[in-house]
C-alpha cells in the first residue's frame, strides 16, 4: 500500500530525482532514443513548496518517495503538474491517487478551472485525464533558439524602452496578465525577479507598459516565459525585449555548450502572428504539448499557456 502525504522540506531531494528519472524514462519510452535529461534547478521544487505547501503532494510507500505531484491555485484558475510516479512504481494507481488529491485541493482553493499540460504522445497520461474529466482545448508550443543563431533587427528609434520588472511595475504587470491570461502570477513574478537566475523585462513607450517577459534559467537553459505585447506593437516590442534577455541569458548560462547555450519561449498553437514571427528571428519548434482543462472554460483566455515555469 501507499499513502498521499504533504511534501516535506526534506522530500525535495527525492522529489528532484524522481523528475529526472521519470521524465528521462518517458522521453526514452517515446522517442526510443536515449535522452540526456538535465535536472530542472532545485529552486523550482523549493519556490512551488514553499508558496503552496497544500498543494505540494508526495507518494510514498514503506517509508520511501515514490512520486509527486505540485498543484499552483492562481485566483480562480488553478494548474496542475509536475506529477510523476518513479517507473518501477507506476501503472499502479499512485498517479491517479495523486491527481484526485490535486482535483480536490485546487477545487477547495476556489479554482473554478484547472489546467495542465502533458505530452500528446503519452497514452497513459491522455488517457488518465480524460478519465478525470479533462479535455483537449488547444496545443502549447515550445520554440528554441541557440543563442549565437538569435537573428535580430538592428535596433532604431521606433523600438520601445526596455527596463528590468521592479517592484514598483510588478502590481501593474500582475494585472496586465491576469487580464490577458486569467492568472493571477504575482507572486510567480515576484519569484522570478528574487532569484538570481531570474529577470523581468518591461517596454515603455513613455510611462506605459506596451510588453513584458520573464525569464529564468529551466534545465540550465534560458527559458522566457508570459510574453505579452500590446496590440500592433510586436515589431517595436519583441526585438528590444529579445535582446536584452539574450544578453541576460548570456551570463547566467554557466556552460555555454550547444546543448545549453539556448533560449526557449512557449506559446499557445493559435498565437499564429507571433510563432511566425519568432520564426523569422531564428526559433524553431522543440516540442509541442497538448493542453488540458476541465471546469468552468470561460475563466480561460485562449492565448496563453498554463504555467510559468513552463512558459
Ligand atoms: C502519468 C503517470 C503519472 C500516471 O501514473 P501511474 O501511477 O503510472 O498511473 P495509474 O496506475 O494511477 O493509472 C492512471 C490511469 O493511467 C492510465 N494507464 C496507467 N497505466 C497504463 C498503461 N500501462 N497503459 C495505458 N494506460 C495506462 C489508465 O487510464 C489509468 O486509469 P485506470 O487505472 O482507471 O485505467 C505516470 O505513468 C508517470 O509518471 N509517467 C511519466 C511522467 C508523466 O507522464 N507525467 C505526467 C505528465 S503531465
Amino acid at each position: 500500500m501507499f499513502e498521499i502525504r504533504y511534501m516535506r522540506p526534506d522530500d525535495v531531494e527525492a522529489v528532484q530525482r524522481i523528475d529526472t528519472e521519470t521524465f528521462k524514462h518517458l522521453r526514452e519510452k517515446l522517442t526510443g532514443r536515449p535522452y540526456n535529461q538535465i535536472p530542472r534547478e532545485m529552486e523550482y521544487f523549493r519556490y512551488w513548496l514553499n508558496t503552496d505547501p497544500r498543494g505540494a503532494l508526495v507518494a510514498e510507500r514503506n517509508g520511501e518517495v515514490i512520486g509527486f505531484a505540485f498543484n499552483h491555485p492562481r485566483g480562480n484558475v488553478g494548474w496542475f503538474g509536475p506529477l510523476a510516479v518513479t517507473p518501477t512504481e507506476q501503472s499502479a494507481g499512485v498517479g491517479k491517487a495523486l491527481l484526485r488529491s490535486g482535483i480536490e485541493y485546487l477545487r477547495n482553493s476556489g479554482c473554478g478551472l484547472i489546467g495542465l499540460e502533458t505530452f500528446p504522445t503519452n497514452p497513459v497520461s491522455v488517457s488518465m485525464y480524460i478519465k478525470h474529466g479533462f479535455r483537449i482545448v488547444g496545443a502549447t508550443v515550445l520554440l528554441e533558439v541557440p543563442l549565437p543563431e538569435l537573428r535580430l533587427p538592428e535596433g532604431d528609434d521606433s523600438e520601445a524602452e526596455v527596463g528590468n520588472v521592479g517592484e514598483g511595475e510588478l502590481a501593474a504587470i500582475a494585472e496586465m496578465e491576469r487580464e490577458v491570461s486569467g492568472f493571477d502570477r504575482r507572486r510567480d513574478f515576484e519569484f522570478v525577479i528574487s532569484w538570481d537566475k531570474g529577470f523581468g523585462l518591461a517596454a515603455f513607450e513613455g510611462d506605459k507598459v506596451v510588453g513584458y517577459v520573464f525569464g529564468c534559467l529551466k534545465r540550465e537553459r534560458g527559458m522566457l516565459g508570459c510574453l505579452h505585447v500590446d496590440e500592433g506593437r510586436m515589431r517595436s516590442v519583441v526585438p528590444p525585449l529579445l535582446r536584452r534577455a539574450a544578453e541576460q541569458f548570456r551570463g547566467l548560462i554557466a556552460d555555454q555548450s550547444p546543448e545549453r547555450n539556448r533560449m526557449g519561449i512557449l506559446f499557445d498553437g493559435r498565437q499564429t502572428e507571433l510563432l511566425n514571427y519568432f520564426f523569422s528571428l531564428g526559433f524553431r519548434t522543440q516540442t509541442t504539448m497538448i493542453k488540458l482543462v476541465q471546469g468552468d472554460e470561460g475563466l480561460m483566455r485562449t492565448h496563453s499557456p498554463l504555467s510559468l515555469e513552463k512558459g
